[in-house]
């Protein structure tokens, strides 16, 4: 049952552009992703954001979701930035940045995942996301998934702090390794509610051992596709490239983000 949602709410997904110039659109796009990979419920009970999270590496450009990228090309720290869904959305205070392994889908995600990335105190000027001002608890380590072991989903996640912060045990001092932990169980901890943007991107390392499920081989077949039907892009990126809508699309492509956005709903909820 839950494959069957997943690979229909993923044959769905080429309605949903990659990127376009309608935030509230992308926002869609991405939640649709974070539910056809199976993100959402595993790695998160639910996911809501408020504004786009754009991951930008050197020499690739701003990802789509999902976008199968190579372990060198993962391997500097991508720069961030968000955009709001509505001018009165606004980024003040501090937030926590996480980027965890979820492993390939159908992964187990209470046995904890690799964390990449994690740093408190972040703060947003404009639509940059300052890493330099916060505690980089574990600094960014790109990911480097064993061979063999699938298309592991990383999973770059922005949550609000609360204004009486603490870091939870274990997590209060800067530079600590790349490490398993539990990413629910530090949200709880730390008190942070659900991301207000995120994104995520996929590597995989030499060829699965096991037969691959049906979501990453939608996932990957299914970008590519998005980016070859692109008439133009900026992004001169291998694995999909950056959509820019032209914006006499956006209505057409709002409707098909939606209607997958509702249809991903429907199955899920068919799926408990
Ligand atoms: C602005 O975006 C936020 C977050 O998505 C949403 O809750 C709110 O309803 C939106 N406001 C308007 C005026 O569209």
């Amino acid at each position: 049952m839950i494959s069957l949602s997943v690979i229909l709410s993923l044959a769905l997904i080429p309605f949903v552009q990659a990127q376009s110039n309608d935030p509230v659109l992308d926002i869609a796009a991405i939640q649709a992703h974070f539910s056809g990979s199976g993100l959402v419920p595993s790695l998160l009970p639910s996911f809501n954001p408020s504004a786009v999270l754009t991951v930008s590496y050197s020499g690739v450009g701003n990802i789509s979701p999902g976008q199968a990228l190579t372990q060198t090309q993962v391997k500097p720290a991508p720069s961030l930035s968000l955009t709001p869904a509505n001018s009165s959305v606004s980024f003040t205070g501090k937030y926590t940045l996480v980027m965890a392994d979820a492993g390939p889908p159908g992964t187990d995600e209470t046995k904890g995942q690799t964390r990449h990335w994690l740093v408190n105190g972040v703060t947003v000027a404009g639509n940059t996301i300052s890493i330099e001002g916060g505690t980089a608890i574990t600094q960014y380590a790109g990911p480097a998934p064993p061979s063999g072991s699938g298309a592991h989903r990383y999973a770059v996640l922005l949550f609000s702090q609360p204004a009486m912060f603490t870091p939870p045990t274990g997590f209060s001092q800067p530079n600590m390794g790349v490490s398993v932990f539990n990413l629910e169980d530090y949200v709880t901890s730390a008190n942070l509610g659900t991301p207000i943007a995120g994104n995520y991107l996929t590597v995989e390392e030499g060829t699965a051992t096991f037969s691959a499920s049906p979501t990453s081989a939608v996932v990957s077949s299914t970008l590519s596709g998005m980016a070859a039907s692109k008439p133009s892009s900026p992004s001169t990126s291998a694995g999909g490239a950056v959509a820019q809508t032209p914006h006499a699309n956006s209505a057409a492509a709002s409707a098909g983000g939606s209607f997958a956005v509702i249809l991903t709903s429907i199955f899920g909820l068919l799926a408990v």
